[in-house]
């Protein structure tokens, strides 16, 4: 019986931990623009050229947001008509409405944000969640099965939805994390364990790349409207102290 390949497109953090996952349950190969070939061997994965990776039963597209446009537009010659194509980006509005746009119209297309990373998920990803924005001809049944029977929890949303709640959470986190280690918050030796807590989210997000906080703000166009109300929160805030502190002089 032949068994279902997989073409991982983009071998960075994001890539090398789906390859990981997925290498038990399937033939993967992935394309890097760099030499990966020994992190690449060690997963038991081959790499190979752009054209051959998209030309696999199921393509998982795992390039930065900002380069997705340009690599679908690349391999959209090179997709099998019946091929599944999965994007993994942290925003939804803009891979899915690429993907509609790009690839021919036999190709079926599922939008998915793994919301979990390579600090979080290294050994396992049960117990986290992925989110599904089905594109057209979607296999959704069969894609939710393998991901649920990984033991990660499935919630199926629209790209729109997808974007307003992660510019609340996860676009936000990543602005409030990089602005904490601009101030170097971790520079003290009287910590509390909450404190130690909030230390671990700044180290977990500057371990990504500063291309994903920039993309994740630039391509979910509900991200900037909540930066700015935390902004004016923080303002009201210092304001309201400011004011207190004045009536104790
Ligand atoms: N990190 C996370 O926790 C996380 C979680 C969920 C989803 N994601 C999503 O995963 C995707 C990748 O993020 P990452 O964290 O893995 O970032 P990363 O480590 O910076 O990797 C980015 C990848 O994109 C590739 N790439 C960039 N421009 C390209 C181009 N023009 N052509 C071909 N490949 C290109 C890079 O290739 P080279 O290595 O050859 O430069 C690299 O493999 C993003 O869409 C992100 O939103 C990330």
């Amino acid at each position: 019986m032949s068994v279902t390949s997989v073409g991982i497109i983009g071998f960075g953090r994001f890539g090398q931990l789906c390859a990981r996952h997925l290498a038990p349950h399937f033939d993967v190969v992935a394309y890097s623009r760099k030499n990966r070939t020994t992190r690449a061997h060690e997963m038991g994965v081959q790499l190979v050229g752009l054209g051959e990776c998209a030309r696999q039963d199921i393509v998982i597209i795992s390039v930065s947001i900002s380069a997705f446009e340009r690599v679908v537009e690349q391999i959209a010659a090179h997709v099998k008509g019946d091929a599944l194509v999965i994007d993994v980006c942290s925003v939804k509005e803009h891979p899915v409405a690429v993907m509609e746009r790009l690839l021919p119209a036999t190709v079926r297309c599922v939008g998915s944000h793994p919301l979990f990373g390579p600090d979080t998920a290294r050994d396992s990803v049960a117990g986290h969640t992925v989110a599904l924005t089905p594109v057209r001809n979607a296999p959704l049944d069969d894609v939710r099965t393998f991901l649920e029977r990984l033991g990660l929890t499935v919630i199926v949303t629209t790209p729109e939805e997808h974007d307003v709640q992660m510019a609340r959470s996860l676009a936000l986190l990543h602005f409030v994390g990089s602005a904490l280690a601009a101030i170097d918050i971790g520079r003290v030796t009287l910590s509390t364990a909450t404190h130690a807590r909030l230390l671990e989210v700044v180290d977990i997000v500057n371990n990504d790349s500063r291309q994903l906080l920039e993309d994740m703000h630039t391509y979910n166009r509900h991200a900037g409207a909540v930066r700015r109300e935390l902004i004016k929160a923080l303002e009201d805030l210092d304001h309201e102290l400011t004011g207190a502190a004045a009536k104790r002089s």
